[in-house]
């Protein structure tokens, strides 16, 4: 049952992120999804109705055109936008910087994701790392997959005192599974043109004092991210008390090989057997029993869900830009609660 003051939540673009971000949003007791926009004429728009959810076509023309295609509009994005609190803009890279006039000049807040660059709105967020500076503000930007997974593994070892400098090698899916018979790498890896690749600087956009490089190479799946990281600590330190470090954090989540989540496609197969939604892995799956300390030396692994890790903190930064909760342990809490994230994965 939403609370009574609940928060006004339109969503902009229906793809990867969107559809994952409103069904989350369903879930949350203090907010309510207004309405989806989309340029989509096809079954993906379809869907939206199916789902019990309002459709807004993005522009006029585009309302004519899914109003054609036979798909029952509740508007324009412009309507929608009379009714929200907030709009997450989920629509493909670069297009919700484009966007971003129009929710200025309407006054409302905003939220773009990590296709778009820091400047869209001045301000990067993990929930963990930065909740309080997002609080009240007019916008923020989620980061990207990698760079979430970046900051939330790096800023348990910091908060421990661990931390003195990060390298880590990403093996980034080709494409996602849902267009992967449009596009995708098939028997050979890309490597990202340049060392350091993007996600190191764009993690430091969230904090600035992380001393972090990244290199990446494309691979030819579409289930998930792989990293592995070799990190200095400020000292020596044990297995056990890194790996408390990486407990300190409610979306990390501890796996083992021991257990038979061997690869990348059991921990996927995992999330299903849960009744996840979309099979969604919201945490950092990092093996424990593969992580390695030598000396001041520290190396692991882990599994990055492109498609789901930046979910829970899109909810987080609702609240935060909306001020409904104001400390980030309740909003991160309560974002868990809803989405069944911080028991144990297994
Ligand atoms: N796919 C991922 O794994 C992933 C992970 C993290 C962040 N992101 C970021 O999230 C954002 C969205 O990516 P995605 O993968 O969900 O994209 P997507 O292509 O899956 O979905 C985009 C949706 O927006 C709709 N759309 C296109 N133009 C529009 C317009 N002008 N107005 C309204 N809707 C429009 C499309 O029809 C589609 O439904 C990007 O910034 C991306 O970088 C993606």
């Amino acid at each position: 049952m939403p609370e009574s003051k609940s928060v006004r939540v339109g969503v902009n673009g229906y793809g990867v992120i969107g559809k994952r971000v409103a069904a989350a949003v369903t879930l949350q007791p203090d907010m309510a999804l207004a309405g989806v926009s989309d340029v989509a004429t096809d079954w993906r728009a379809r869907v939206v109705i199916r789902n019990g959810f309002r459709l807004f076509g993005a522009t006029a023309e585009h309302a004519t055109a899914m109003r054609t295609a036979g798909l029952a509009l509740a508007g324009t994005l412009d309507d929608l936008l009379n009714q929200v609190d907030v709009v997450v803009d989920c629509t493909p890279k670069r297009v919700a910087a484009k966007n971003v006039d129009v929710y200025r000049r309407r006054g409302i807040k905003f939220i773009v994701q990590g296709g778009e660059k820091h400047e869209a709105t001045g301000h990067s967020f993990v929930a963990e790392s930065n909740f309080a500076t997002a609080l009240d503000r007019d916008a923020t930007r989620v980061v990207s997959c990698n760079t979430t997974s970046i900051v939330r593994t790096l800023a348990a070892l910091k908060r421990a005192g661990l931390l003195r400098r990060a390298r880590g090698t990403l093996l980034r899916r080709a494409t996602d599974p849902w267009e992967s018979h449009e596009s995708g790498i098939m028997n050979t890896l890309v490597p990202e043109p340049e060392i350091p690749s993007h996600q190191g600087p764009d993690a430091q956009s969230v904090d600035p004092d992380l001393d972090v490089v990244t290199m990446a190479v494309k691979v030819p799946e579409t289930l998930a991210h792989l990293h592995y990281w070799s990190v200095q600590m400020t000292r020596e330190a044990g297995k056990e008390e890194v790996l408390d470090a990486f407990r300190t954090s409610s979306r990390i989540a501890l796996i083992n090989t021991g257990d038979g989540l061997v690869a990348l496609n059991t921990v996927k197969e995992l999330m299903a057997d849960r009744g996840r939604p979309h099979e969604n892995l919201y945490e950092v799956a990092l093996w424990a029993d593969m992580l390695r300390v030598q000396d001041d030396e520290l190396f692991y692994a882990y599994m990055v869900d492109n498609q789901a890790i930046v979910i829970p903190e899109t909810i987080d930064a609702i609240r935060a830009l909306t001020g409904i909760v104001k400390n980030p342990i309740e909003s991160i809490a309560k974002t868990n609660e809803a989405l069944g994230i911080g028991r144990e994965l297994i």
